[in-house]
């Protein structure tokens, strides 16, 4: 595995994908992974609007401005011994509005006749199927298009580039239901004017929340799917404390004033200016220079990675100095605190390239108090009588508590156990990817050559299980570093 010397760590600072995309007249394409060396990929960004309602919870205002605040939030949430939410309900209501879905649609040279909608999960947005990283070889989407699948990745509401909302009383999990159901009726009716191509099957594929949001929506609307995805998923909700704890939440706008936020710009300017002065690009540099300065030593690359780039110190200065979108999140936007925060419930130590941890957390969205309150809300069971996958990696934080095999039942994973929730279901499979942590496509072991174990899979199940099990399966990302 190759760790990343200080002089990468320092290039990652700040780091978006510079590679190049060549324009055409209905989208683009890039010279770059499987897609473009089998099938071809063609992309696209577009926003969808769309008109919703959902009936969900009121709460009372809950202060967020000041990380203290946020931590008091954190342990009235995590208390034992009770239901927070329902502590605090103050009833119901129904929220409407129109808003914009951030979209990316991609599709191979030969359209097939399946589309895959990506749901992202708490903590990413929709580039996590199509990480850039190590020239896209961690990204889904380019395998999906090897195999002929389209792809729609959205941004969730509340997130991203897709409209952003009241963190507590509006951006809540049935609202964002409501949205990506609404996205893949218009996306049926052939509604969406950047979509031409016409698929007879939607398969809908999550990851994490993501995943919640997609089997919530087999619930209520299932005939809306023809089949789900569902990775990084348990129907276990007992680990929710210790990933609440584990993420340290601090507010949004704090954490990355600089693109998270902006009203604190002034005052971390300042702060970082009157330390290093002006005209410094790169602030890790600077620090480095600023130690060797004040102390006429050297650091050590070790020293200056733990503590800059391991602590909230990198997510303070990240994006400083550049021309990245501003995400102005409102106060009720929270985030974990930083890498070491981001790997405790996201990433398993060694399994993973510390440079694409890096990214992710520079890349990193957050979560609202809505959303916390609102997670858990979903129906027990499914009616959804179409085949269902879960995909979870071996040491999964949120829905396994670091151990999917630690059942204490009869049951084979934890994930597993979710078959309870589709009792009209059809084919049931929960696959567990070994050496794996909960955000699976930034692991080495993402897939791994494992087609053995889908043979049973590619021989009985419909269509869309073949391709997925290819997808994780076969090729992609094997763990060969
Ligand atoms: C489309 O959006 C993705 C992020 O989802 C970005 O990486 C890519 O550069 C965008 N492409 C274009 C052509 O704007
Ligand atoms: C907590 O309370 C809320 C509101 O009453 C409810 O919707 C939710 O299902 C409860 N969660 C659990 C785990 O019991
Ligand atoms: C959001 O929009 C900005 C500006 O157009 C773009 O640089 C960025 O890649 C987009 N991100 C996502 C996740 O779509
Ligand atoms: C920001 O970058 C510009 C352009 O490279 C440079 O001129 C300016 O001095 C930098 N400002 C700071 C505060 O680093
Ligand atoms: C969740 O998993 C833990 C550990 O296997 C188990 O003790 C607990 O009963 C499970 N809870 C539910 C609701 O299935
Ligand atoms: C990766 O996953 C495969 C199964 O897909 C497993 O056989 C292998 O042991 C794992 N290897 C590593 C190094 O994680």
């Amino acid at each position: 595995m190759a760790r990343l010397s200080f002089l990468s760590a320092l290039l990652l600072v700040g780091f978006t994908s510079a590679l190049g995309v060549r324009h055409r007249q209905d989208g683009y394409r890039d010279g770059y992974g499987y897609g473009s060396q089998d099938g071809g990929r063609n992309c696209v960004n577009f926003t969808i609007p769309v008109s919703i309602s959902a009936r969900q919870g009121v709460f009372p205002d809950i202060p967020a401005k000041a990380n203290l605040e946020v931590t008091d939030f954190a342990q009235k949430f995590v208390q034992q011994g009770r239901n927070y939410t329902a502590t605090i309900l103050l009833g119901y209501q129904t929220v409407e509005g129109n808003y914009d879905i951030s979209a990316q649609y991609c599709y191979p040279d030969k359209v097939g006749s399946t589309i895959q909608i990506l749901t992202h999960g708490i903590g990413f947005d929709k580039t996590y199927w199509d990480l850039s990283f190590d020239d896209y070889e961690y990204s889904y989407t380019n395998v999906a298009l090897k195999y002929g699948y389209s792809t729609l990745a959205i941004d969730r509401l509340g997130i991203g580039n897709s409209s952003h909302g009241d963190p507590i009383n509006e951006i809540q999990a049935p609202l964002e239901l409501e949205a990506l159901n609404a996205v893949t009726t218009k996306l049926r009716k052939g509604e969406i004017p950047e979509i031409k191509d016409e698929y007879k099957k939607v398969i809908h594929v999550g990851h994490s929340f993501g995943s919640v949001l997609s089997y919530w929506l087999s619930a209520l609307y299932p005939d809306n799917t023809d089949g789900l995805a569902l990775t990084g998923w348990s129907a276990n909700g007992s680990f929710i404390g210790q990933t609440v704890a584990g993420w340290n939440l601090h507010s949004a706008r704090l954490n990355q004033p600089f693109r998270f936020g902006d009203a604190s710009n002034g005052a971390i300017k300042l702060l970082i200016e009157s330390f290093l002065g002006l005209g410094r690009q790169d602030l890790v540099e600077s620090v480095v220079n600023a130690i060797k300065t004040y102390t006429g030593n050297t650091p050590q690359s070790y020293e200056v990675w733990n503590d800059i780039q391991t602590t909230e110190v990198g997510d303070i200065i990240n994006e400083w100095n550049t021309t990245a979108t501003r995400l102005n999140y409102s106060p009720g936007y929270i985030t974990h605190s930083d890498l070491t925060s981001n790997q405790f419930v996201f990433l398993r130590y060694g399994n993973y390239d510390i440079g694409l941890g890096v990214v992710s957390e520079n890349t990193k969205q957050p979560v609202t108090i809505g959303e916390l309150l609102s997670l858990g809300g979903e129906p027990a069971q499914s009616s959804f009588k179409g085949p269902v996958i879960v995909f979870t990696g071996q040491y999964d934080q949120p829905f396994c508590g670091l151990d999917c095999y630690a059942t204490g039942t009869a049951a084979a994973s934890i994930p597993a156990e979710a078959k309870k929730n589709f009792p009209k279901g059809g084919v049931f499979e929960a696959y567990i990817q070994p050496d794996t942590g909960h955000g699976i496509n930034v692991h080495f072991n993402s897939s791994a050559g494992n087609a053995a174990a889908y043979s049973r899979v590619l021989d009985t199940t419909p269509d869309f299980i073949l391709v997925f099990a290819r997808e994780y399966a076969l090729g992609w990302n094997t763990c060969t570093r």
